[in-house]
């Protein structure tokens, strides 16, 4: 990332720890967001805006924008495509990236999602369940000190909705977020819609789920709109306002969260009347300053980070089942030929992504076919969107060259 011609980057000290309730940013209520500044204590960046280049280009192009909020809002940093979960090579360029926008505007807090969603190169961009099991919690736990030295900084992590559970595990969701704290020193970051649609869509009590969660590692919380599919599935669509039975179980961790600093209210789309944001930021406000009027001291006890962590070896042994999974999951969802062959003779063609496990074959072969299909599907539909636009974009430079040609430029 670049600032274009960087005002004097404001203060560190003034992003260090914002405190209270506020909003991820988005670039198209950006005047509104600056008209509340008196309601909103922070912002939350969403630093894939300011990563991806198309995305910076659409959004805020000489990222003035960005200034702005940085010099109006506390800020912290939310990032999208670390896919931490994923037994891989790990992902260079977006973490120099991010530690270049989080140098340049000095935010400080940053968060990711406790998920995988990339394997090979190919990114499905929407969330799976880590196998709640512990080759996983030693993976996640490795790969969080790596990022967190790559970073310099520690992280929170959030838990995410996810469409399935990864069948035949030992842990479920609660017990897995346990062992990755009790593995590291993460923060997590408490999204509570997603809590509520998981609880609904998975069958467990939210309540409990808190209950057995180390709840005084949650530094922030997310809140978001959702609804419910005609077939019964909760999502967390962020294009309307909060559920009203989020509300309840929002006053419940926040009551019980008492390390916890920053709310941020999430709405992607929707966003006009901002009044109906507002409404839904100022209950927000009211339920966390009923219960946390002063902020709790911040942490500074922290141990110091070391330097150059290695990254995690994807090749090791003890994740070898964990690995073949993940690679034989993506190939039933972006590979025709692996589809095929995996629907003829599934351990056969497991074998090529070195699946021999009978535990996780078991695992890979009884995930939830509704949601596989679906994948597979919105794959099929992505690539072809993709070839159509690079086709359009090969098109329009050939009649360019022949409009060069044309008119005698060659
Ligand atoms: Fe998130
Ligand atoms: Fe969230």
């Amino acid at each position: 990332m670049t600032l274009s011609a960087p005002a004097a980057p404001p203060p560190a000290s003034r992003h260090r720890d914002p405190y209270g309730v506020g909003l991820a940013y988005r670039f198209t209520v950006h005047r509104e967001a600056l008209a509340h500044r008196d309601e909103i204590d922070l912002l939350e960046i969403s630093t894939e805006d300011y990563i991806v280049r198309e995305r910076r280009t659409y959004a805020d192009p000489d990222e003035r924008l960005l200034r702005e909020a940085l010099s109006a809002f506390p800020c912290v940093a939310h990032g999208l495509s670390l896919s931490i979960g994923t037994v891989g090579e790990p992902p260079g360029h977006y973490l120099d990236a991010t530690n270049r926008l989080l140098a340049e505007t000095g935010m400080e807090v940053f968060s990711e999602h406790l998920a995988f969603h990339r394997v090979d190169g190919d990114d499905l961009t929407m969330f799976l369940a880590i196998p709640f099991e512990e080759a996983a919690v030693k993976w996640v736990a490795e790969n969080y000190r790596f990022v967190r030295s790559r970073l310099g900084r520690p992280f929170a992590l959030e838990n995410v909705t996810y469409p399935f559970p990864v069948p035949h595990c030992p842990l479920d969701e609660a017990g897995f977020l346990r062992r990755v704290c009790e593995e590291t020193d993460c923060t997590l970051l408490l999204d509570v819609t997603n809590v509520f649609n998981n609880s609904r869509n998975h069958g467990y009590d939210p309540v409990e789920f808190f209950e057995r969660l180390p709840m005084e590692r949650v530094s922030q919380m997310h809140l978001a709109g959702g609804f419910q599919h005609p077939n019964g599935r909760w999502e967390d669509s962020h294009s309307a306002p909060v559920m009203d039975e989020v509300w309840p179980l929002f006053d419940e961790a926040v009551r019980r969260a008492v390390n916890v600093r920053a709310i941020i209210l999430e709405r992607d789309s929707s966003l006009q009347p901002f009044d109906s944001v507002m409404d839904d930021l100022r209950k927000a406000r009211e339920i966390f300053y009923s219960h946390r009027p002063l902020a709790a001291p911040f942490r500074e006890d922290l141990p110091p980070i070391a330097d150059g962590i290695p990254a995690p070896d994807p090749l090791a042994e003890d994740y070898a089942g964990l690995r073949g999974y993940q690679r034989a999951l993506m190939g039933r969802i972006a590979k025709p030929a692996f589809r095929e062959a995996y629907r003829e003779n599934a351990e056969q063609a497991a074998l090529e992504y070195g699946l021999a496990d009978s535990v996780w074959l078991r695992r890979l072969a009884d995930g939830d076919e509704r949601s596989m299909r679906y994948f597979e599907s919105s794959w099929d539909e992505f690539a072809k969107e993709d070839e159509e636009v690079a086709k359009e974009y090969e098109q329009r430079e050939w009649a360019q060259w022949a409009e060069q040609l044309g008119r005698g430029g060659w």
